[in-house]
């Protein structure tokens, strides 16, 4: 018998995404974007991006199943997004979930985004270890998780208390005058900079903080600082170093985000990291993780940047591992949570 096929779709956020992956293999992953509407509001307009789910669900759909070439008949499973996201995109992505689930008489899976960021590397490195570490960062989300299980057994360690790292990069992009979304552009820059010209302050990370957030995070109080080292130049008249700003600020997360993350895997004895979320195409990240971790001896997996922000494969690759476990499906009346906790796997 062939192995179950599971059609994955995402709309938590400006994303479109529908994949298919039939046993652990990905067959498709197709994406619609709707962030070239947001981009003059300085941000992502709910409505804007529901409408324009609405209207890119069909055409997607229709892409993947041709690309994968095979019909909608062969369908064996369905899993969606159900949350953490945007309450009117979810329901998109939820009710074409369940009128497809509904019209094939396939199990329904409603399943955690967030959680999905770290589950689709598994299509592109083969199945985790037994244990492994994620860190998903994006521009909603900067989260720690322990995995002992993908789509059973997932600790949520730590989170930030405030800003997410995308969410501080387009802040700190906005302020220096760059255009939204900040973050890859201060990537860009940073690259031109000097990332020791000013330091800048590693939230979280006092010995007074390693009892309750020792795996936690904070980065508003970074991006206040660049504010008022930006100001003070502004008001002495003074030129602003965008590069140097970029690199130093950039440093300072990237030096948190590595040095948090490394210090959870030896405290938990895991041999394994896993980065996702489209915060990971963070190329001053990148390079810092990636020479941490060989010094520390842990093995390092990234997903190539498409499968990091955010797109239907990390659903279809959730949605099979419950398929494989045998778990129950949800319910047909399955409620979206635009707060879901890291606790569910799947609803
Ligand atoms: O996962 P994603 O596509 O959407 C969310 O779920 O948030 O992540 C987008 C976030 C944005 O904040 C964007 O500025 C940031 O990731 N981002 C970057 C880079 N590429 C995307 N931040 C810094 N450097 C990059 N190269
Ligand atoms: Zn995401």
């Amino acid at each position: 018998m062939a192995l179950p096929l599971v059609l994955g779709i995402e709309t938590s956020c400006d994303e479109t995404g529908v994949a298919l992956v039939r046993g652990d293999e990905l067959l498709v992953d197709s994406v619609a974007s709707s962030m070239d509407e947001h981009a003059r509001y300085g941000g992502i307009i709910p409505e804007v991006a529901s409408r324009a789910h609405l209207e890119a669900m069909v055409p997607t759909l229709q892409r993947a199943l041709d690309t994968a070439e095979v019909e909608l008949a062969d369908v064996d499973a369905i899993a969606v997004t159900a949350g953490p996201g945007l309450v009117g995109p979810l329901t998109v992505g939820a009710a074409a979930a369940k009128a497809l689930a509904l019209g094939l008489d396939v199990p329904l899976y409603g399943v955690n985004h967030v959680i999905g960021h770290a589950a689709v590397d598994e299509l592109v490195h083969g199945p985790f270890p037994e244990r492994v570490m994620a860190l998903v960062v994006s521009g909603g989300h900067s989260s720690l998780l322990l995995v002992d299980d993908i789509a059973t057994a997932v600790t949520e360690l730590g989170s930030t208390l405030d800003d997410a790292a995308g969410e501080a990069f387009d802040k700190v992009g906005r302020l220096l005058g760059l255009p939204y979304p900040g973050g890859p552009h201060i990537d860009r820059l940073a690259r031109e900079g000097d990332p020791t010209a000013i330091r800048f302050p590693r939230g979280l990370t006092a010995a007074k903080d390693q009892e309750r957030h020792a795996d936690d995070f904070s980065f508003s109080g970074l991006k206040t600082a660049v504010a008022r080292w930006v100001e003070a130049r502004q008001d002495a008249g003074q030129d602003i170093p965008l590069a140097d700003v970029a690199a130093s600020f950039a440093d300072a997360v990237a030096d948190v985000l590595t040095a948090k993350t490394i210090a959870a895997c030896r405290r938990h004895d895991v041999g394994t990291l896993v980065v996702g979320g489209g915060f990971s195409a963070n190329s001053q990240l990148r390079d810092l993780m990636a020479t941490r971790c060989e010094q520390a001896g842990i093995e390092l997996r990234i997903p190539p940047i498409r499968y990091c922000t955010d797109n239907g494969a990390m659903i279809a690759a959730l949605g099979a591992a419950a398929v494989r476990r045998g778990l129950a499906p949800s319910d047909l009346d399955l409620p979206v949570d635009s707060s879901m906790p890291l606790t569910r796997v799947t609803v």
